[in-house]
């Protein structure tokens, strides 16, 4: 099947801020559309996300975010360069490195390439009669990835409740996907009228759908959630671990890391030890961003002290970038990658990096980002990718149950195995 059309517009995305929808039309006259998503935390070494602000095209009422750079990218640069070819997802995107050969894609903007490479995906899937999870795993039993979902957010996504930006939990314990789910809902849930019973400040939703509760202390925030799971009569450790993502990058100020709530400042030295206890203390099986993006010297001298089973997880530290991961590689820095494809800016990129990973023995979790779209794209490139792991916030908002309810349908309609990442 040939494109005929590519046309991008400006949409909304979670926070109400602009982002890019772009379509893809096929000579059978069937349109594909894909919305990227955006962050908050965002990582010094991402992809260039580009918007407006200060140039002629910025809309005064959106701040400077408005995103018609991008789009114009796309409608008069990207547009002309695949109408008449043939829908595959690997040459659209060899055309887009070659329209922008920059890593970062500042020149075109990796809000407008991973739109298009999105939309190119989903169309290829249909010109093949397929999912987009079966584009990527075309026989046997798609594997449905084990969800890392937010219970507690602070940091840049609520307002710094916590020092840290989230108390995740990780149902390892579960026998299928749809199990996962039901025990994190009843967690989520319980923590919020627990919450509320301790006087504790419930209402506030953070922006990936926690809870926002304030806590001065790391393990107090750890604690608060264990005792909710085993309220429920869940062991924690064996059914149900929790998962932190530090984000550190957020409170490394002039070479030291600060602790606001908690009053604590450490040195790098001070706070690797400081880690090193936390993850003693708690039944943690998952630590994100425990170490600033470029602060790779305190990542390998944790990596060398961890306990064996902990996945010590980069994020802002690889920002999917295959030379960042490479360096992490040699360097022992962690043992997972997180996945973000607009960190990225295209899927296959996005997609060789994960296999880069997986041939390094490191686990993947592919991530949603803080500010999401209601497109559930996200669950097929897990499913189909063979993640074994995936982290798109909470329970609550629907650009996040877009993505846990596209694998329930996963789950229902199409051959599939639950990970056993654990
Ligand atoms: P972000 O947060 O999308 O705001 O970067 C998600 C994360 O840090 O994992
Ligand atoms: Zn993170």
């Amino acid at each position: 099947m040939k494109i005929t059309k590519v046309q991008a517009y400006q949409v909304l995305d979670s926070r109400g801020r602009p982002t890019v929808s772009a379509s893809i039309t096929l000579d059978d006259a069937s349109v594909h559309t894909a919305r990227v998503p955006s962050g908050a935390s965002t990582g010094a070494h991402e992809a260039t996300e580009l918007r407006d602000a200060g140039t002629a095209l910025a809309e005064k009422f959106y701040g400077g975010k408005s995103v018609h750079i991008a789009v114009a990218n796309v409608n008069s640069k990207i547009a002309p360069a695949l109408i008449g070819n043939d829908i595959a997802l690997e040459s659209v995107d060899q055309k887009l490195n070659e329209l922008d050969p920059s890593l970062s894609h500042e020149v075109l903007g990796a809000n407008a390439t991973l739109a298009v490479s999105l939309a190119a995906a989903k169309a290829e899937a249909h010109s093949k009669n397929q999912s987009l999870a079966r584009l990527f795993s075309p026989t046997g039993k798609l594997l449905l990835p084990m969800p890392m979902v937010n219970i507690l957010s602070g940091g840049a996504h609520a307002n710094r409740t916590l020092d840290i930006q989230d108390v995740l939990v990780l149902p390892h314990g579960a026998k299928s996907f749809s199990e996962a789910l039901s025990w994190i809902v009843a967690i989520r849930e319980l923590a919020a009228v627990r919450g509320r019973e301790q006087g504790l400040v419930t209402h506030l939703v953070a922006d990936e759908g926690g809870l926002g509760i304030p806590f001065d202390s790391i393990e107090e925030a750890c604690s608060f959630v264990v005792s909710c799971i085993e309220e429920l009569g869940l062991k924690a450790g064996s059914d149900v671990s929790l998962a932190l993502d530090i984000a550190s990058t957020q409170f490394f100020e002039n070479g030291r890391y600060e602790l606001v709530n908690a009053k604590k400042s450490f040195t790098s030295q001070e706070f690797v030890q400081f880690i090193s206890t936390l993850v003693k203390n708690q039944p943690i099986i998952s630590i994100e961003d425990p170490f600033a993006e470029d602060d790779w010297q305190s990542w390998s001298a944790f990596a060398a002290i961890a306990p064996k089973q902990l996945q010590l997880l980069g994020d802002d530290l690889f920002t999917t970038s295959p030379t960042r991961l490479e360096r992490g590689i040699v360097e022992k820095s962690a043992n997972a990658i997180l996945i973000k494809p607009n960190q990225n800016g295209l899927v296959s990129d996005t997609l060789r990096v994960l296999e880069s990973a997986h041939a390094a023995g490191f686990k993947t979790v592919v991530s949603a980002r803080s500010g999401e779209t209601e497109d559930s794209w996200l669950a097929d490139l897990a499913t189909g990718w063979k993640a074994e792991q995936i982290k798109v916030g909470s329970t609550h908002g629907s650009e996040r149950n877009a993505k846990w309810n596209r694998l329930l349908e996963l789950e229902a309609t199409e051959e599939t195995k639950f990970a056993q990442p654990f």
